[in-house]
């Protein structure tokens, strides 16, 4: 369990000055310079050794990541860019970064472009975020007033611009490739993998992309040590982590802790218990929509790291937003409702997607109403897999998960409404 003393983001509820100075009373800017000076290949070994895995749902190692970057320019320039098109559902802790501690991100896309030898950063930054993009905006002026950015940035040698990007609301812009087609003003379509941004990304050149608490928590990691960061979480899951819990808790919140933390411990002190008690608890999706719900008594005991959720519930800690369901929810319209975000938000130009997504919402939709013939389980499941594993992006993938979690959990309900005709023409028809 987290100490508040081993807490990196300090200022995540408002509670204090979140301009520079404020950032600078609290430990951020703290000898960013010295930091930079020790080095390329002691950055990336310090960010592997840490652990740290990517934050914005996949979970890819971020140093590891970083070393696939160029280290001698051929002539392209290097990119860094930050995605912070934060749009899962559920997923809201980036947002409470740049709201309130904004300069923990600047100050990391400093550090981590330096290390990438890139001299320019663009932030893409979700169309709703508008807030957010204010205090983001303001950050990076104030920034730039101190020279902590721009020419020797931080005193440090190292020329450094930073540039903020509004996008303009489409979920699919969050996919990586998509948001460096939307960067250089095209639509935001995802683009074929391999190759990976690292060998050409934006217009063409080696770039990372990286969720905002990734790069938010590199600063505190390089000063604390690898070894602090690396201290908290089981092997392979190391680190501190924002979880954003919504849905039946008593205090729904984004909090800061230890990887690997039971779900009951996570709910028990940040959330004041399930509504209505334990026995109360139907399904948890406990890694933002992309990933498979899971039934109420199994999450308990949950470890809630990537490997845990992955491989022993088949799930997954996805962006870490946690949403919690009770015994009053409807677990097929709430997937149904997933099915219906996925289906608008695909982006169409692969046809597994563009017409799986909008089958599977049709038999979701027959499911919920309780009109579907029992033969439309299987059948919906083996949409499911045609689906998975044959598109572009992962956006199919994500599409399918969440319905074959719903199946494999909760098939005794679905069969329930058929059997007994629990035909609720009202409920789809609201949405
Ligand atoms: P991915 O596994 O394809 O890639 C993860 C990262 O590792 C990418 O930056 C990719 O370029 C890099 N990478 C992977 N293999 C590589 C290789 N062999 N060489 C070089 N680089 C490599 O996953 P993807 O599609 O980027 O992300 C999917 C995840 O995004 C889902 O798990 C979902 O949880 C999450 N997501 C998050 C959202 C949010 O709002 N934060 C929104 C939607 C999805
Ligand atoms: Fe577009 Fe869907 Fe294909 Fe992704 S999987 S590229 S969102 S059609």
């Amino acid at each position: 369990m987290l100490q508040d003393k081993d807490r990196i983001f300090t200022n995540i509820y408002g509670m204090h000055d979140r301009t520079l100075k404020g950032a600078q009373q609290r430990g951020h800017w703290d000898g960013t310079g010295a930091l930079i000076k020790k080095g390329r290949d002691w950055i990336i070994d310090e960010m592997k050794s840490s652990g740290l895995r990517g934050r914005g749902g996949a979970g890819f190692p971020t140093g590891l990541k970083w070393s696939f970057m160029p280290k001698e320019s051929d002539g392209r320039p290097s990119y860094l860019v930050v995605n912070a098109d934060e749009s899962e559902p559920g997923t809201c802790k980036d947002r409470e970064i740049m709201r309130h501690d904004p300069h923990t991100l600047i100050e990391g896309c400093l550090i981590a472009s330096f290390a990438m030898n890139a001299n320019a950063c663009y932030i893409y930054i979700r169309g709703e975020y508008i807030r957010e993009k204010e205090a983001l905006q303001a950050a990076i002026d104030e920034a730039y007033e101190a020279g902590l950015v721009g020419k020797n940035a931080a005193k440090s040698g190292w020329d450094f611009d930073i540039y903020l990007h509004h996008g303009a609301g489409a979920y699919i812009c969050g996919e990586e490739t998509a948001l460096l087609e939307s960067l250089e003003g095209k639509k935001g379509m995802p683009r074929m993998k391999p190759p990976f941004p690292a060998g050409a990304g934006l217009y063409g050149c080696p770039t990372t992309v990286n969720n905002v608490e990734s790069i938010a928590v590199v600063p505190t990691i390089l000063r604390r040590g690898a070894s602090w960061f690396s201290g908290f979480g089981r092997d392979n899951n190391k680190g501190t982590k924002l979880f954003a819990i919504s849905g039946h808790v008593n205090q729904p919140c984004v909090v800061e802790e230890a990887m690997s933390i039971t779900f009951e411990e996570l709910i028990e002190k940040h959330c004041g218990g399930i509504r209505g008690g334990w026995d109360n608890l139907k399904a948890v999706i406990p890694g933002g929509s992309s990933v498979p719900c899971v039934r109420g008594e199994n999450m308990r005991d949950a470890i809630m790291d990537f490997d845990y959720l992955r491989g022993e519930l088949g799930s997954g800690l996805g962006t870490a937003a946690v949403i919690v369901m009770d015994q009053s929810t409807d677990i097929i319209k709430a997937i149904w409702r997933l099915s219906k975000f996925y289906k608008h938000e695909s982006c169409g130009q692969c046809t597994p997607c563009r017409e799986g997504t909008g089958w599977m919402m049709r038999v979701m939709e027959r499911l919920v109403t309780g009109e579907a013939t029992p033969e439309e389980i299987d059948m919906l499941w083996d949409v499911t897999k045609q689906v998975e594993g044959h598109t572009i992006c992962a956006l199919g993938d994500a599409a399918a998960w969440p319905i074959q979690g719903l199946i494999r959990n909760f098939r005794d309900e679905i069969e329930d409404r058929i059997k007994h005709k629990r035909v609720r023409p009202a409920a789809v028809a609201a949405e």
